[in-house]
């Protein structure tokens, strides 16, 4: 028998899963830490405030069990943020996070200066606000005494691994989302980094995902109550590492996720760029591929709505009311771009508006138009893989808001596909864990673990009925942000 630790570094806080090497899940212990907002737009966390998690979170975890069958530690995180450390290992600023829109003009010199095409053929993908490379350069143009003091850049989770293991790594999978990785070949592309004025010393040493960069350091073995041979793995960015956890390997299957992100993930045998590059072109943890959409506000618009504006946070008695007649025939429409918005209309200056308002307007229907704006929003990313060609006709669905089984009807019948709900619903620490089994060879691939590990629990089917009346809601919805694009960039 041997044990395995998954770690998903969130943003809202982080989740740590204790399983046996069957998959079982034997403890899970979740930790919050703060999301800091220094200007509007900007979103910030202090790396230190992850370790203090991880410490605190594996102890918890592992009492009570006996942790010398502890083989090998896996961690998925957020992706994207920038964690850039000094000569002497010391934490420069704060973490820039994936949904920090500061990066405007850094990304219009990237895709209007340097050329969207040029991008796309260096890296397979173009510049969007919360990728890695626009940060440096934010920091060089802002901060040009912090950008001098950088020695190393990592991303989130690698920072975490950084800590277990000493070692500098990153895997493809996450690496894929700094646009300084030439996606197509696997490796660092020297006029990306040349671009952003750093050189090749300041990067991490990249990894297939389930490969072992290290041992965790005795002294941190000891403190956490570990045994010193455990294995670190480099693990993989949330969403390739959520597609692991929910069995989103093969050819053609999709992963949904609606955590503080909502994302669509296209799992593919072969490199692919959309022509628009409206999807991200990124590695999978399995050492293939997969397309990726991103939004950047999604179950964290329900937790705004419920927590911030209703001080509430009784989800499902919010939900109570909202009953299956009115599904598809709410007069009340969100838009859910809260943070700016990523996928398919890369604008930071987007933000969410309620449309359709009347005195009649009860907080259910506004409820559920945060959740239908969402699930239209998750739709418009959809619509971009079947222009694609790529037709998806189900999908797994994962994350915090996949657990409310209304969310889970109106994203089928939007969608209008059937939705699997995993076995496990814990998607990215789950897919980490696996990936540390992989590593230490209890499976001899990505793919045969989740054969062996993964399953459907639930399947919900669209309703003709429902689908149809959600079909013309969601022409309404496309119609919002066209005609308030303008008005966004002027109250800015
Ligand atoms: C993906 C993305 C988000 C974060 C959230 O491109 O930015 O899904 O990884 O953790």
């Amino acid at each position: 028998m041997s044990y395995f630790i998954g770690i998903d570094l969130g943003t809202s806080a982080i989740k740590l899963l204790l399983t046996d090497e069957k998959g079982k899940l034997l403890n899970s212990v979740s930790k919050e830490y703060p999301l800091f907002f220094p200007q509007q737009g900007w979103s910030e966390q202090n790396p230190s405030d992850w370790i203090n998690a991880v410490k605190e979170g594996i102890r918890e975890l592992i009492k009570g069990f006996n942790s010398s069958l502890i083989l090998g530690i896996g961690c998925g995180g957020q992706m994207h943020g920038l964690v850039a450390l000094d000569e002497n290992n010391g934490v420069i600023r704060p973490a820039i996070l994936w949904n920090d829109g500061r990066t405007e003009k850094e990304v219009d010199f990237f895709n209007n200066v340097i050329g969207k095409e040029r991008l796309s053929d260096l890296t397979a993908n173009i510049a969007f606000a919360g990728f890695t490379a626009p940060k440096l350069l934010w920091m060089k143009n802002n901060e040009p005494e912090n950008f001098a003091r950088i020695k190393k850049i990592m991303l989130p989770k690698d920072y975490i691994n950084y800590y277990l293991t000493g070692v500098h790594s990153c895997d493809y999978s996450d690496a894929s989302g700094m646009l300084l990785l030439d996606v197509k070949n696997k490796c660092w592309s020297d006029e990306m980094l040349d671009i952003c004025g750093i050189c090749r010393e300041v990067m991490p040493e990249l990894f297939e995902s389930s490969d072992i960069t290290g041992t965790i350091l005795p002294h941190i073995a000891r403190e956490l109550g570990l045994p010193e041979d455990v294995k670190i793995v480099a693990g993989a960015g949330d969403n390739a590492a959520a597609a692991v956890g929910t069995g989103t390997v093969n050819n053609g299957e999709c992963n949904i996720s609606v955590g503080t992100s909502g994302t669509v993930f296209i799992a593919s045998d072969s490199f692919g760029v959309d022509k628009n590059n409206a999807l991200h072109s990124f590695a999978h943890a399995g050492g293939k591929w997969h397309l990726l959409g991103c939004m950047l506000s999604a179950a964290s618009c329900n937790k705004w709505f419920c927590e911030d504006i209703l001080s509430s946070s009784d989800y499902s008695s919010e939900q109570a009311d909202i009953s299956e007649d009115k599904l598809g025939n709410n007069r009340v429409f969100f838009l859910p771009y809260l943070m700016g918005e990523r996928s398919p209309v890369n604008d930071t200056n987007a933000r969410g508006a309620f449309i359709g308002l009347s005195l009649d307007t009860s907080r259910a229907d506004m409820t559920q138009a945060v959740l239908e704006g969402v699930a239209f929003a998750l739709k418009s990313m959809l619509e971009v893989a079947n222009g694609l060609g790529i037709e998806i006709s189900r999908s797994k669905l994962c994350g915090g808001g996949a657990k409310s089984p209304l969310w889970q009807k109106i994203i089928a019948n939007v969608l209008g596909i059937q939705i699997d709900i995993p076995v496990c619903e814990e998607g990215p620490g789950y897919g980490a864990a696996m990936l540390a089994m992989v590593g230490c060879g209890v499976y001899n691939s990505v793919s045969e673990c989740a054969k062996a590990l993964t399953g459907v629990k639930k399947t919900i089917s669209p309703d003709p009925d429902i689908s149809r009346r959600y079909e013309a809601q969601y022409n309404k919805f496309k119609k919002i942000y066209p005609s308030l694009k303008e008005l966004f960039g002027e109250l800015k």
